[in-house]
């Protein structure tokens, strides 16, 4: 086994989130690999297009200045775009990033974008865990950057409704307890005076 220097590992979490554009989710670092979660198995993308208002999710810097986040599904065609949008808290400036969907195993719920714009990014995956297109959804990314030990996961809770109701959001977090994913650091997102 080959030892990482802790140092070393730091300036690299560093330069990762230094050079994260604003894709408006947030995410956590860890080391080991990414826990093998169920996904939904029979996904509806037809149902799942429109827009969604993020409640809460991962912190992360990009994502901290940020508030009023949506993501809307949009289909062109056979084609599937999703759009994320924020405003800066403090200049009330618009911040958005637009990707193209692909529905990688179908009829499962991994979802693979791929950002415009940032052909350094990549390809980002967004497993649907649980959604009753409806209400809410669950979204968790897992993915791995080069460096098999480390990995960056994203969790995220969307809903149909700005303001969503507690049986809503209990729903959700019932997703996130059957996988196993912590969801104490989870961050509300500001939804008001947007
Ligand atoms: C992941 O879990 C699924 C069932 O939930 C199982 O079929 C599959 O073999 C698992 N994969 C790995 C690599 O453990
Ligand atoms: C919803 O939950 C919050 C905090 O968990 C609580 O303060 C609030 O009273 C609840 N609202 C209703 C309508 O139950
Ligand atoms: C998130 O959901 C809770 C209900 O549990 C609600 O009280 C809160 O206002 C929501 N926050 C946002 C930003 O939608």
């Amino acid at each position: 086994m080959f030892v990482y220097s802790k140092w070393w590992l730091c300036l690299f979490l560093i330069l990762l989130q230094y050079n994260r554009t604003p894709a408006v989710y947030a995410q956590v670092f860890a080391l080991g690999s990414c826990p093998n979660l169920s996904v939904v198995p029979d996904f509806k993308i037809d149902q799942y297009l429109g827009k969604w208002y993020s409640n809460r999710s991962y912190f992360a810097p990009s994502l901290s200045g940020l508030e009023c986040v949506t993501t809307e599904y949009v289909k062109n065609g056979a084609k599937v775009t999703v759009k994320n949008i924020g405003i800066k808290r403090i200049t009330r400036m618009r911040s958005s990033t637009t990707g193209t969907v692909r529905h990688i195993e179908p009829p499962n719920g991994k979802l693979n974008v791929v950002f415009s714009g940032d052909p350094t990014q990549g390809s980002t995956n967004y497993w649907i865990l649980g959604t009753d297109y409806t209400s809410y959804s669950v979204l968790w990314s897992c993915m791995h950057f080069g460096i098999e030990p480390i990995n960056t996961r994203i969790a995220w809770v969307l809903t149909r409704e700005q303001h969503p109701t507690n049986s809503t959001i209990d729903a959700a977090l019932a997703v996130l307890n059957k996988n196993g994913i912590d969801h104490s650091k989870l961050r509300l997102m500001n939804q008001h005076n947007c």
